[in-house]
């Protein structure tokens, strides 16, 4: 299939289109980046790139990480990971703090902030160096030893991460959280500051399209297994209380953050990657969306 065709296609028929949406503004840092950007990146299994637009300009990936920090943290604690965080769509914003206090310290899933927090702890207990140990992850699933954590954004979250602090010192009081909560928190905020391009994103996740083997240099990542599993999660927990939604317009696993990127799978396919970075009220990326609910209806492909 011309997937760049397509891509072009799909931009002309979206140039009226009003984005009413906007760049998150709760981390300051994001505040400065441009809203009318736009990229986008397919990476097919059998080794075939397109892309459109500023798809090779960087970005920062926020919660889009939280797929890499489970992919790594499934590999080291297995069945024991799923005693400390959900498998369940949450149905509320991200960075919620009500279902914890009835749940007693249980986060829903690994995609909602309390949950990736609980995913940092485990790292930050199985790891011997956990920034530098999860950097090199992520460079060895890119192929990119050139992709890195960005301080400034990391900074300036943290200068704003009370939310996020209040979610691991509530898991803490119930016993949900091993190691210190500012190593914790730090790491997590760490995590989210990773800046990569479309085209290096969409080339991350293709091992997840490919049932956990890189199709471009045979490495098993994970087990087929695992990869039904992480993408199950996503598919029902990736765009968080717009996961419906997304799944009923789109009908791929996929995962957003408010950097306004987008990543989804099709397994046996594809991996693609779209950035747009005005949010709607959810924090999704509204043309993201927008784009890839045309895509996979004019491509006729979803996993439905
Ligand atoms: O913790 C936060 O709030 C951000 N670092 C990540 C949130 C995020 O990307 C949610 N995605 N739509």
């Amino acid at each position: 299939m011309d997937y760049n065709k397509i891509f072009t296609d799909i931009n002309a028929k979206l140039s009226s289109y009003k984005d009413d949406g906007a760049v998150a503004s709760y981390i300051p840092e994001l505040q400065r980046v441009l809203p009318n950007k736009f990229g986008v990146h397919l990476c097919s299994v059998e080794g075939m790139n397109y892309h459109f637009g500023d798809s090779e300009e960087k970005f920062s990936i926020q919660s889009i990480v939280k797929v890499l920090s489970l992919t790594m943290a499934f590999e080291i604690e297995e069945d024991e990971l799923w005693k400390r965080v959900g498998v369940e769509p949450s149905g509320n914003p991200f960075n919620s703090l009500v279902q914890l206090e009835y749940d007693e310290g249980i986060p829903r899933n690994p995609f909602i902030n309390a949950g990736a927090i609980v995913i940092a702890d485990v790292l930050v207990s199985k790891l011997k160096n956990p920034r530098e140990d999860f950097i090199n992850f992520v460079r060895h699933l890119s192929g990119n030893n050139q992709i890195d954590y960005c301080d400034r954004i990391a900074q300036s979250e943290k200068s704003k991460g009370h939310r996020n602090a209040a979610l691991c010192n509530l898991m803490k009081s119930f016993g949900n959280i091993e190691n210190n909560i500012h190593e914790v928190i730090d790491f997590y905020f760490d995590l989210c500051s990773i800046e990569m391009t479309c085209s290096e994103l969409a080339r991350t996740f293709l091992f997840l399209a490919n049932y956990g083997k890189d199709p471009v240099n045979g490495n098993q990542i994970i087990s087929s297994s695992k990869s039904k599993r992480i993408n199950a999660v996503m598919q029902l927990c990736g765009l968080y209380d717009e996961a419906g939604e997304f799944s009923f317009k789109v009908g791929l696993p996929g995962k957003s953050g408010v950097g306004g990127g987008i990543a989804v799978v099709h397994p046996g396919k594809y991996s693609m990657v779209v950035w747009s970075p005005r949010l709607n009220k959810k924090g999704n990326s509204n043309k993201g969306m927008r784009f890839l609910e045309e895509f996979t209806s004019y491509t006729a492909s979803s996993i439905f």
